[in-house]
């Protein structure tokens, strides 16, 4: 990423230590990714696994998301990473099959425990994915992984980065109303579209509804008008281009990805990029 004056710390950046669907780890390396100049504070509302947020290191920030038990574990790492990391290394020693599905239907009260379990569920289950059942219950299979700690880890860092940052549990309209003149959002929420019939559109509409886009783009309408800056990913459909057709033009990113875990059934998808 290029240099720019926005405020940083005297930090490296790092990569995302979670596997999260829909990561922008990817964006973060393209050339068209640049995090535009900004003077005041750094929110992510959809934060997930924070691909953006860590490779910039911002010195002030907020990052939310609606995920509880995503938003606990950076608090726990923020608090303690060392009984995170204590925990995580008894789980990689223990680990097997039978210990994973104890591990996933266990439930443990203190905030370090709750991390780690869901670092370990996260790196042990099938292809990092984050699904739970009508209960609330994860319920995602053991994957083919069993390194649970790995080599560049550096929890230490991450809570370093993660001190400046106020760290909410709250629907995207809370951290985007805490934007004002100077701020810089970054935007990457679940991509629905208004119209399209495939499963994948159709599964993602339970989580997150075309309501929902269009109450994004409200949100980030009024943030604009109170000068803030926006960055925005979404899909490349025309529904997407119509609903921003009023703040901006996007830039389209085509990439190669990967559709059901496997390497064999490897497509061009495209993404639109919008900097506001
Ligand atoms: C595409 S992912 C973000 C991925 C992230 N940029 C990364 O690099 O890992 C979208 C995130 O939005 C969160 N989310 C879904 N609905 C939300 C809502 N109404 N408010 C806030 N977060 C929400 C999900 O939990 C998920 O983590």
């Amino acid at each position: 990423m290029a240099a720019n004056s926005s405020p940083r710390g005297p930090i490296l950046s790092i990569k995302p230590f979670l596997k999260w669907a829909g990561g922008k780890r990817w964006l973060v390396d393209r050339p068209e990714f640049k995090i535009p100049q900004y003077s005041g504070k750094y929110i992510e509302p959809f934060v997930g696994g924070g691909a953006v947020f860590f490779s910039h290191a911002p010195t002030q920030g907020i990052i939310s998301d609606a995920n509880s038990r995503l938003i606990d574990t950076y608090i726990a790492i923020k608090n303690d990473w060392r009984a995170v990391v204590a925990n995580l290394e008894e789980h990689q020693k223990l680990h097997s099959k039978d210990y994973y599905y104890e591990m996933r239907s266990s439930k443990f009260e203190e905030l370090h425990l709750r991390a780690s379990q869901f670092l370990y569920l996260n790196r042990a289950c099938w292809n990092g994915l984050y699904r739970e059942n009508l209960r609330g219950e994860f319920n995602v299979p053991i994957g083919t992984k069993s390194k649970i700690v790995m080599d560049d880890d550096n929890f230490e860092y991450v809570s370093k980065v993660l001190q400046k940052t106020q760290i909410l549990n709250e629907d995207f309209s809370v951290a985007i109303s805490h934007a004002t003149e100077g701020d810089l959002i970054f935007v990457d929420p679940p991509y629905t579209v208004a119209h399209n019939f495939n499963g994948f559109i159709k599964y993602n509409q339970n989580i997150f509804s075309w309501n929902d886009q269009i109450r994004l783009r409200d949100c980030l309408v009024d943030a604009k008008q109170r000068g803030a800056r926006i960055m925005l990913t979404n899909a490349s459909h025309d529904s997407i281009r119509e609903l921003y057709s009023q703040l901006s033009s996007p830039i389209e990113i085509t990439r190669a990805s990967v559709i059901a875990g496997s390497s064999k059934n490897r497509v061009k998808t495209s993404e639109l990029l919008y900097v506001v």
